[in-house]
Parts: structure tokens; C-alpha cells; sequence
């Protein structure tokens, strides 16, 4: 075997090993765009039959009776489900044991000596959960619509989320020579691995800085001041690789990649993910992070923040959560009203 023979093979084989991390054929196509738009999705069969059992709800529970005296007047400490009837009560507290604590059983959140004793801090953070939930399937129809959310969205069978985020401790990014890496270039699962600044969250689903970058005017930083710089731009792409990957999908989706900006080329579905991107950042402000102090310490983060909501926790890699499977029309429990009022400062209402 002469020489180039041998390199012609030794490439072979580095094509080969560096091939290997892309994903094996086949690969399925959907146009979702005009012709020669290019507005395609890519899917794999074979991690789509991957995802099936995640995808699949729990089988459902029997209707209850809706008659009878409230829970509210026959228990001793119910403030948000006293108007569903005991029936209704009991088979809800049956659906949360199965979507929370299957194997934990009811005393994953009860005293079992007393019920109606909140000493449990898995209880109180359940009935702020509760408050939340009524209040998206209530108030969040512009981007849940009739499909509606169930704890078993977010909590498919375990106590914590299977996808959450914390703030990232920014004392162990590298500094001093390296200059701060404004959290970029050591790619990070919450950017699907891009080199892009590795906490599109706190800006975006926390705080409401402003993603559309794109200026309208000639001179980005002129006159008008719009602001608009390369370092936020690098923000916007890493929050958008966040939303592709936890819905499974690429940037077609909701853009017409030959104009990101302009939403009369977009599909529909960048509207809904608007409304998600404002659904998203209340539910963390109202719900979540005034729950810091009742989470013990080993449930927090690096920097002491509390576990957060982003659009995989529900999402969990797929275009509509558990494929838009309408889980919670089986939960009316769900979808009625508190009966405390649920206080909120934005009242669902999105910027
Ligand atoms: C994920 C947490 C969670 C699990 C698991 C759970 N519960 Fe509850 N339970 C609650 C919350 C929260 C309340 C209070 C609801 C309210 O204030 O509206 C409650 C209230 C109750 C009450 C009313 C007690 C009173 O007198 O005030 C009963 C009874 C009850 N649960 C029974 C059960 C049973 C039986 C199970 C197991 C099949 C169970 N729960 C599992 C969270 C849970
Ligand atoms: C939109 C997503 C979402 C929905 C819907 C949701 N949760 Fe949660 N839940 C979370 C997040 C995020 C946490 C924080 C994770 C942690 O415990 O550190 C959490 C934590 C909890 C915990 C504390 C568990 C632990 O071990 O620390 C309980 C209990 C709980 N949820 C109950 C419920 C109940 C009951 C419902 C339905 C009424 C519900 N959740 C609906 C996102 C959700
Ligand atoms: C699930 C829907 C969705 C997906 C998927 C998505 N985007 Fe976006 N994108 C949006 C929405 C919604 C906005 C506007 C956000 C706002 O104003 O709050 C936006 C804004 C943008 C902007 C800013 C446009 C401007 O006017 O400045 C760019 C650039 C962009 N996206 C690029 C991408 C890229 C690249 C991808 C693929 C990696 C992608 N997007 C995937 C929904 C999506
Ligand atoms: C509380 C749970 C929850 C969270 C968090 C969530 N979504 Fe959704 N999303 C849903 C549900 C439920 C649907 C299905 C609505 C329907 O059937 O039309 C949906 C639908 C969508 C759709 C429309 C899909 C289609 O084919 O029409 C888009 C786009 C979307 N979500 C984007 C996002 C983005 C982006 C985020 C994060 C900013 C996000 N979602 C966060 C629950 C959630």
C-alpha cells in the first residue's frame, strides 16, 4: 500500500469519526413554507419514537361526583379547593399523588397523623401550584388555549421537574487574562450547545429585556439610541436555541429565515411563542421566585435562587406539551375557579 492510500484511508476514518456526531439517517422533511421558502423541519423517527412514553399522559381517572357538601366546608385547612366537592377533592389529591409522588404516596406532602397540617413544605409549595395552574389554564389561553396544563406537564411523575434552570454562578466563569466571558464559548445545554452566553433565562424569562434587536433605522446607535448592539444580539440567538431545542423544532417554525424580524412572513406559531415568552416571565415573578424562602436549602441553586420555569419544563422537547394531548379536559378540578382570590401584579396581561 502506497502513501496516499494510506492518508486517502486515514481520512476516511477521520471523516467517519467526526461524522459520528452527527445524527444517523434517516431523516423525515415537512414543509411548512411556501416553495423555495427553504421553511422545512427536520425530525428523526427514531428520536421521536424515543420521546413517545414521555409523551404519553397517565391513564385517567373516573369522573367524580360533583354533588354533595364543598371540601371546603368538610376539611379543616382547604383554601384554594374548597369548591370542588369531596369527590372531586379526593380524586385530585389521587391525581397529584400520581403525578408528584407515585412512590412517595401522600405523605410526600401530609403529616399523616393530620392532614390539614401545613408542616410539610412540600404542601405549601403544592397549593402555590395550584393557584398557578388554575391561573394558566384560566388566564393563559392565548398560548395554552383548550389543551390546558396539569401538574403532569411540568412533573411527569417526579417531585422536581425534569427541566428547570437556576441562575449560573458567575464567581466560576473565568476571568482575570480571559476578560469576562460574558458566559459564552463553553457550550452549555441551555443553548443546545452553542458557544452563545450560557443564561438566556434571567434576561428574558426573569427580566424583560427587550429581544428584537433588529434596527429599524440606519444607524443602530444613532440618534434614536435604539440600543441595539452585537453582545445583546448574541443574547437573543442563545435564547432562540433555547426555544428550538425544548420544542423540538429548528427556526422555521416561527420565522421565514429570509427575514427574522417581520411578523407578516412569520408562521403563527411566533405568536404563540410570544405570548409564552410573557406567560413564562409572570409564572416565575408571581409564583415561583416568592417561594425562595419556603424551599429548603438543598433545592436551591449555586447563588441560592429557587428552581425555575423555562419552555422545556413543559415543552420537554416537543412542538405542543405531551404532544397536545388535551390532559387537562379530564381535569375540570383544574380549570375552575380559586376560592381564594389569586393575587398577581400583572394579571396575565403581557407587555
Ligand atoms: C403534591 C402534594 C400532595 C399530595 C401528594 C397529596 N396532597 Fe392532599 N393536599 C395537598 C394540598 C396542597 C392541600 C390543601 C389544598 C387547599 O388548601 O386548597 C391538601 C389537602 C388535603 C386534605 C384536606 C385536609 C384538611 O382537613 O384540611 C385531605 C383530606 C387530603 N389532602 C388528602 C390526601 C390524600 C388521601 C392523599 C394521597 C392519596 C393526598 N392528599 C396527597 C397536597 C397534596
Ligand atoms: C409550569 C410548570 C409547573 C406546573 C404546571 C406545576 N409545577 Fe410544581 N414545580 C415546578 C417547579 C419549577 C418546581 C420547583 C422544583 C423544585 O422543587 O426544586 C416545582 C415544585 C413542586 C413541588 C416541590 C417538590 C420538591 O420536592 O421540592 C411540589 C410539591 C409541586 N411542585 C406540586 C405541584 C402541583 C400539585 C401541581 C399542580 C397543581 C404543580 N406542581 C404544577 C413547576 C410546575
Ligand atoms: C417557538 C418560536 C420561535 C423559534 C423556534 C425561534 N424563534 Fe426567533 N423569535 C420568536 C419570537 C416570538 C421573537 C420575538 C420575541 C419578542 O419580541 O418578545 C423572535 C425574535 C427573533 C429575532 C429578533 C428579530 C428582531 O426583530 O430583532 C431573531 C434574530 C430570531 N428570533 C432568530 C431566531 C433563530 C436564528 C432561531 C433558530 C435558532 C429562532 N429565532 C427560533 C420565536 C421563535
Ligand atoms: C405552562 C406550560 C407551558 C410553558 C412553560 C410553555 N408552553 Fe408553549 N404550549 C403549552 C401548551 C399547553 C401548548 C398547546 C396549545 C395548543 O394546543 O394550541 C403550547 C403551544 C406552544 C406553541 C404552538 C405550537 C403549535 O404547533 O401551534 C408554541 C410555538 C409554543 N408553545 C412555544 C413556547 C415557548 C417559546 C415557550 C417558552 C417561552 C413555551 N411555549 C412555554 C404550554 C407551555
Amino acid at each position: 500500500m502506497n502513501f496516499k492510500r494510506l492518508r486517502g484511508f486515514a481520512l476516511l476514518a477521520l471523516a467517519g469519526l467526526v461524522l459520528s456526531g452527527c445524527e444517523r439517517p434517516p431523516i423525515d422533511t415537512v414543509q411548512v413554507g411556501f416553495r423555495g421558502t427553504g421553511m422545512e423541519l427536520v425530525y428523526n423517527p427514531r428520536t421521536l419514537a424515543d420521546q413517545q412514553a414521555l409523551n404519553t399522559p397517565p391513564p385517567a381517572l373516573p369522573e367524580a361526583d360533583k354533588s354533595g357538601p364543598r371540601a371546603g366546608a368538610v376539611y379543616k385547612n382547604v383554601k384554594v379547593l374548597g369548591n370542588l366537592s369531596v369527590g372531586e377533592f379526593n380524586r385530585l389529591m389521587v391525581g397529584y399523588t400520581q403525578w408528584i409522588a407515585p412512590e412517595q404516596g401522600c405523605g410526600y406532602c401530609h403529616n399523616l397523623n393530620n392532614f390539614a397540617d401545613d408542616s410539610l413544605y412540600t404542601k405549601v409549595v403544592a397549593r402555590r401550584m395550584t393557584e398557578m395552574t388554575l391561573h394558566l389554564n384560566a388566564t393563559w389561553k392565548n398560548h395554552v388555549a383548550e389543551t390546558g396544563v396539569t401538574c403532569h406537564t411540568c412533573h411527569r411523575g417526579q417531585p422536581v421537574p425534569g427541566k428547570i434552570w437556576f441562575k449560573p454562578d458567575e464567581s466560576k466563569l473565568a476571568k482575570g487574562l480571559l476578560g469576562q466571558r460574558n458566559g459564552q464559548n463553553a457550550p452549555a445545554p441551555s443553548v443546545a450547545y452553542s458557544s452563545l452566553p450560557n443564561d438566556p433565562f434571567s434576561a428574558y424569562l426573569l427580566k424583560d429585556n427587550r429581544i428584537r434587536q433588529i434596527s429599524q433605522t440606519a444607524l443602530p446607535q444613532g440618534i434614536n439610541g435604539n440600543g441595539s448592539s452585537t453582545q445583546a444580539t448574541e443574547a437573543t440567538y442563545g435564547f432562540m436555541m433555547h426555544m428550538s431545542d425544548s420544542l423540538g423544532v429548528n427556526c422555521a417554525f416561527c420565522h421565514n429565515s429570509r427575514n427574522f424580524s417581520n411578523w407578516q412572513e412569520s408562521p403563527p406559531q411566533r405568536a404563540v411563542a410570544w405570548h409564552g415568552i410573557r406567560m413564562v416571565r409572570e409564572l416565575n415573578n408571581e409564583f415561583i421566585e416568592p417561594l425562595t424562602k419556603t424551599f429548603p436549602a438543598n433545592r436551591l441553586g449555586p447563588t441560592g435562587d429557587v428552581a425555575k420555569i423555562n419552555c422545556a419544563t413543559c415543552h420537554q422537547g416537543a412542538y405542543k406539551p405531551l404532544w397536545g394531548e388535551q390532559m387537562a379536559k379530564n381535569w375540570p378540578e383544574l380549570r375552575g375557579a380559586s376560592s381564594r382570590p389569586i393575587k398577581t401584579a400583572a394579571g396575565g396581561s403581557g407587555r
